[in-house]
């Protein structure tokens, strides 16, 4: 099972000076099993930015292109139906009203808002088969509306986790926008309860974005002896402002023994587009 991993598209005020054609021609060229897209396709959550999110993913080659919500792309009361219209639009799993949560704006006014959904959250699983194998790709919502700051809902988690318990597959895939165990100016603030799930669900490969940098990390928990891989990819194209270049991940044989890793880095030199690969595993 060979995957796509990009992050951090940003359609809109910070997006990069790329040429996206060629580069979807490069992405399309991996032949990749799944696409996997760590959040902030856009960067205010406008819709004419989301509309240009889903186009481009829309170019991608691949009948497996799974997107999480990002920090940019909840700057908008409409957010949670923009990703449903533009970038996917699987069943969102919603807790009752009536449960006591923590995570602010997780229910909007239906009185004084008028929308149709006001559940803010967008948490969904996936199941897919490939070559044989049942993939659960398990896609949380880290993001808080108005809030650069993440924060995860542990009674989503809860509800989450009670369906997970009843899906059987071979490998699960947890998706999130915000790093799980690194921090920057505006972490996941309860990243421990996100680790919790993690391990709880023997999860063993994370992918997330967010700060454009690169982290590929693997942790090893001594007591409850469990280790996953925690991969942190960059920007593909936003106008980047941190240390590493534009770029993406492709992971081959993921999940076997003999996983490979290549980052691919997308280097702009006087107008012109230059891709750069380094093998990492
Ligand atoms: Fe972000």
């Amino acid at each position: 099972m060979n995957i796509l991993h990009i992050s951090d598209l940003h359609f809109g005020p910070r997006h990069w000076e790329g040429d996206d054609q060629l580069l979807l021609e490069k992405l399309n060229s991996y032949h990749a099993d799944i696409v996997i897209n760590t959040g902030d396709s856009t960067t205010d959550g406008l819709e004419d930015e989301y509309a240009a999110a889903g186009q481009f993913l829309a170019g991608l080659q691949c009948k497996n292109v799974i997107s999480v919500i990002g920090n940019h792309d909840k700057r908008n009361m409409r957010s949670h139906e923009l990703f449903e219209k533009y970038i996917d639009d699987s069943e969102i799993i919603t807790i009752p009203e009536t449960i006591k949560t923590n995570k602010k704006h997780l229910f909007l006014n239906r009185e004084i808002t008028k929308v149709r959904k006001n559940f803010t959250d967008v948490n969904f699983l996936k199941s897919i088969t490939v070559k044989g194998h049942s993939i659960l790709i398990i896609n949380i919502d880290s993001t808080e509306l108005y809030n650069d700051d993440g924060f995860v809902e542990k009674a989503a988690l809860n509800v989450i986790s009670e369906q997970i318990k009843q899906t059987t597959y071979d490998l699960p895939l947890l998706l999130t926008h915000y790093s799980i165990l690194g921090t920057d100016d505006c972490p996941l603030k309860n990243s421990s309860t996100l680790i919790d799930f993690v391990q709880q669900h023997k999860i063993k490969y994370v992918f997330c974005g967010h700060t454009h940098e690169l982290e590929l990390m693997r942790t090893n928990d001594l007591y409850l002896d469990h280790s996953f891989f925690h991969f942190m990819c960059g920007t593909l194209s936003s106008c980047n402002h941190a240390k590493d270049d534009n770029m993406f991940l492709y992971y081959q044989n993921l999940g076997s023994d003999n996983m490979g890793l290549t980052l691919v880095r997308i280097l702009l030199e006087d107008g012109t587009m230059r891709f750069q690969e380094e093998r990492v595993l």
